[in-house]
């Protein structure tokens, strides 16, 4: 595993075939183990990120954290990646093209971690990953199968900050994330 992972994170590093390359500081690869069975999925680095090459690490990452934490999760037993690895200039969205010319990457990580869980957060993950029309706020929390892979869609920790009235509800998708680590778990004993 850690050669493919090592060739495909230099890949990326270099790559330059979307414009957001331009303007990035640092190529946001993940964080976290590759070598686990649950993997989150973000839309892009921030600023925070930018500067320092690590996903969430700015205040939606502190946030993700505290949740992993309060699931008994940290970034020792997950992985954590983008649909995008640059920064898309002022955090807009990215840019459907900019994702397609991204996706690759996300999907070679996929293919050599294997995840039996992947956890998108926020509306732009779940949409391109388990529906175009997915709805956050109504379907947070499902488990959907695809493909041997068990995919949920939750709140982005961003989204969170600005409606904490929402955090409630995240916590319940954690606890049933928690519950699905400890199923798999159970099954491996
Ligand atoms: N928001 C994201 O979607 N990803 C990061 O890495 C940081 C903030």
């Amino acid at each position: 595993m850690n050669e493919k992972w090592n060739a495909l994170e230099a890949r990326c590093k270099a790559c330059k075939a979307c414009p957001l390359w331009e303007t990035r500081t640092n190529v946001v690869f993940g964080d976290g183990n590759p070598h686990t069975d649950l993997m989150f999925i973000g839309e892009g680095p921030g600023q925070q990120e930018d500067l320092t090459g690590r996903a969430f690490v700015g205040r939606a990452g502190q946030l993700l954290d505290k949740f992993l934490a309060a699931v008994d999760l940290d970034r020792s037993m997950v992985y954590i990646g983008n649909m995008v690895k640059c920064r898309p200039p002022q955090n807009r969205d990215p840019k459907p093209e900019e994702t397609e010319s991204c996706i690759g990457f996300l999907r070679e990580q996929v293919r050599i971690i294997r995840p039996k869980i992947i956890v998108c957060l926020g509306r732009i993950a779940a949409c391109r990953l388990i529906d175009p029309g997915f709805k956050v706020t109504r379907q947070h929390g499902e488990w959907i199968e695809k493909g041997g892979i068990r995919f949920m869609g939750t709140f982005h920790p961003a989204a969170l900050l600005r409606n904490p009235g929402q955090k409630p509800a995240a916590f319940e998708d954690f606890l049933k994330i928690r519950a699905a680590v400890d199923e798999l778990q159970a099954e491996k004993a």
